[in-house]
């Protein structure tokens, strides 16, 4: 851990509220993440650990946003955040392992769960975002994103000012600081297939305890961007099988996973395999954008 890091921690528990780490892939975002969050939780009663990278994520499985409360005194040796599904107060579905096509529903979850947070009791929140920061959509979306947000602190790891695009039309924003370091030198990158295998990993972790659910398309809303399940043919149906979906309460929080097993419209009913359970909360079904392999790899797909 550098002075820098320390020096960071100070500020932030000086100032508390919302800090938002930014960086390309590869730049240490979750490694100083947990080190704030950790830190932090070792004098505070709630901090929140957000979890805002729905590809290579820290907490639970992928394609979602993850809120982890860490309650005073939070042993790190003890209790990893890795894979603490424990930890995880909320989740919010987006059904992608990236950004791209779902900006949308990043920007409502990320809100829905900062806000979350703090009516939990979390006085500082760490947000750990994805490494989307190249170009024009991805500045366009972490502007927006720091602009809902409005984060007390804004962390950007970066190697040689890549992050100025974003940072400069945010400078001198009332009410947060932006801090500048540089990446460590021992930030790996990690390959494709690494990130694969990460998310891999995950899914199988977490689909574990999984068993076969049954829905009556009577008595539940299936949203996303697919036409109208009424519309499809025995084909399509069909070809729905492996389908990430997100079983959501009322007030569209995702209590669980699943994975499409089959559909028929015809006889209102859906079923797929969930860890889930009780599934007496599930009010809405939100259709992903991946579909699961028997080898727990994710592959995109479009709706029809
Ligand atoms: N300060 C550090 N000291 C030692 N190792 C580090 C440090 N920062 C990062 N690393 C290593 O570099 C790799 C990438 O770090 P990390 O996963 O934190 O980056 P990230 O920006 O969150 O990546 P991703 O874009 O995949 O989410 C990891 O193997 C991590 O252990
Ligand atoms: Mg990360």
């Amino acid at each position: 851990m550098t002075s820098q890091w320390w020096e960071l921690l100070e500020q932030i528990e000086r100032h508390p509220g919302l800090t938002f780490v930014l960086g390309a892939a590869h730049s240490g975002k979750s490694t100083l993440a947990k080190f704030l969050v950790t830190r932090i939780s070792q004098r505070r009663h709630v901090t929140a650990y957000l979890d805002g990278d729905m590809g290579q994520s820290t907490l639970g499985p992928p394609a979602a946003l993850n809120l982890a409360l860490l309650q005073y005194p939070f042993e790190p040796t003890r209790e990893p955040l890795e894979n603490k599904d424990a930890l995880v107060v909320a989740r919010y579905f987006i059904g992608s392992n990236a950004p791209g096509g779902h900006f949308l529903p990043l920007l409502v979850g990320l809100r829905k769960l900062t806000q979350r947070a703090r009516q939990l009791g979390a006085e500082m929140v760490i947000l750990d975002s994805t490494g989307f920061v190249s170009g024009g959509a991805a500045r366009e979306l972490k502007f927006q994103k720091i602009d809902l947000l409005s984060p007390q602190h804004l962390v950007a790891l970066q190697h040689a000012g890549e992050l100025e695009p974003i940072l400069q039309p945010l400078e001198g924003r009332p009410g947060m600081r932006i801090h500048r370091l540089p990446v460590h030198p021992l930030a790996r990158p990690k390959t494709l297939e690494e990130r694969q295998a990460n998310r891999s990993h995950k899914y199988s972790e977490y689909f574990r305890g999984r068993r076969l659910a049954g829905f009556n398309l009577q008595k539940i809303r299936v949203i996303g961007n697919a036409s109208p399940l009424e519309t499809y043919s025995s084909s399509a149906c069909a070809d729905l099988k492996g389908l990430l979906v997100g079983l959501n309460d009322a007030e569209n929080f995702t209590l669980g996973m699943g994975i499409l097993s089959h559909l028929d419209p015809r006889k209102g009913k859906i079923t797929l395999w969930t860890p889930l359970s009780p599934l007496s909360g599930v009010r809405i079904l939100r259709l992903g954008a991946l579909k699961l392999d028997s080898s727990w790899r994710d592959h995109s797909w479009r709706p029809y």
